[in-house]
């Protein structure tokens, strides 16, 4: 229709995208396979059918699970290289990929084994013109030092990476783990010169999404769709043009909302912030990027004048140079 040939040629930027989430189950089965790790399934579709989440947390245990498959440094390259591909199908030009190293690290794998695949993986793609970066995400149901022990695992890294690392975010179990909790530990990222992000407004509240803007000093906020509950912070967010990096089909899969004509993110839009649409864990919640554009403009009757503003509030959002957003729209 003309709506999804829309959708598919406008040029977007990617913000919200876990790689350990499109870790999809022919490749989680392929490399269980090839690398002796034991699942608890017996095949590709018995994976896909595991797929039902009833909240955050039960789908974070299943994905926890899932990467555990991921052991060499080609195995990074091979999971950065496929969402490439899928990203560059749905017109995606950048992308600025989540990494979970302590899920990794836990394991035995060396934080230099996940930077070296996905930088690769990312350095190559630049022959197609396509542009991506990464940002290095903490565990928050884990400690602060953990986390710090794990910026002080990367910091070797940082000359070598420096054309691709770009910030530090904060995912997992939202409920219970505030942003203040890793107040000191961002603290030192945004010394080193990283930009800051963070999970914030998901399953957690509108308090949480002030505490990542005023302790952490984030540039973004990840979901952020508890927002609304706060008309201050509303008005906070619309006048700085924070962005919110938000995901139609994880909120659905994961029941933060019932139904995607109950999202809030046209009202939110329409408010004056700066919302963009995301896909978070594609292999998860079955949808890349145009997925979740098309998901959304069907249900909240998204205009095209809308969802060209979106697409181009991600270039906006992103961490490139002024120059380079000058090229990009
Ligand atoms: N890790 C991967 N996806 C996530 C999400 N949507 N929220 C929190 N942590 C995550
Ligand atoms: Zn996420």
């Amino acid at each position: 229709t003309h709506l999804h040939d829309f959708i598919r040629g406008l040029p977007k930027a990617e913000l919200h995208l876990h790689i350990e989430g499109s870790l999809e189950p022919e490749m989680m089965f392929a490399l269980a396979q090839k690398n002796g790790v034991r699942l608890p399934y017996p095949s590709v579709d018995a994976i896909r059918a595991a797929y039902h989440f009833t909240d955050l947390q039960s789908f974070l245990d299943l994905y926890y699970a899932g990467a555990a498959v991921l052991q060499t440094e080609q195995d990074f390259y091979d999971l950065t290289s496929a969402y490439i591909r899928r990203a560059i199908a749905d017109h995606v030009r950048h992308a600025e990929i989540f990494f979970d190293p302590q899920t990794h690290t836990e394991r035995g794998i060396p934080v230099a084994t996940v930077f070296s695949g996905i930088a690769r993986a990312l350095r190559d793609a630049r022959q197609q013109g396509f542009s991506g970066s990464m940002i290095l995400c903490f565990l928050r149901h884990l400690s602060e030092d953990d986390a710090m022990a794990t910026l002080e695992a990367a910091l070797p890294l940082r000359d070598d990476y420096a054309d691709v690392w770009v910030g530090v975010g904060l995912d997992s179990s939202e409920a219970g783990n505030p942003p203040e909790k890793f107040r000191h530990v961002f603290a030192i990222a945004a010394a080193m010169g990283l930009h800051l992000v963070a999970h914030a407004g998901e399953e957690g509240p509108a308090a949480y999404i002030r505490s990542a803007l005023d302790v952490l000093q984030v540039e973004r906020i990840d979901h952020g769709v508890r927002a609304e509950d706060d008309t201050a912070l509303m008005e906070h967010l619309a006048k700085q043009r924070t962005p919110l990096t938000v995901c139609p089909l994880s909120n659905l899969k994961l029941c933060v909302v019932p139904d995607l004509r109950h999202h809030n993110l046209a009202r939110m839009l329409r408010a004056g912030l700066c919302i963009t649409i995301n896909s978070d864990d594609p292999s998860y919640f079955g949808g890349y990027m145009n997925d979740n554009f098309i998901a959304a403009a069907e249900a909240l009757q998204l205009s095209c004048a809308e969802l060209g503003q979106i697409a181009r509030n991600s270039f906006e959002a992103a961490f490139v140079s002024p120059e380079q957003k000058r090229i990009w729209y």
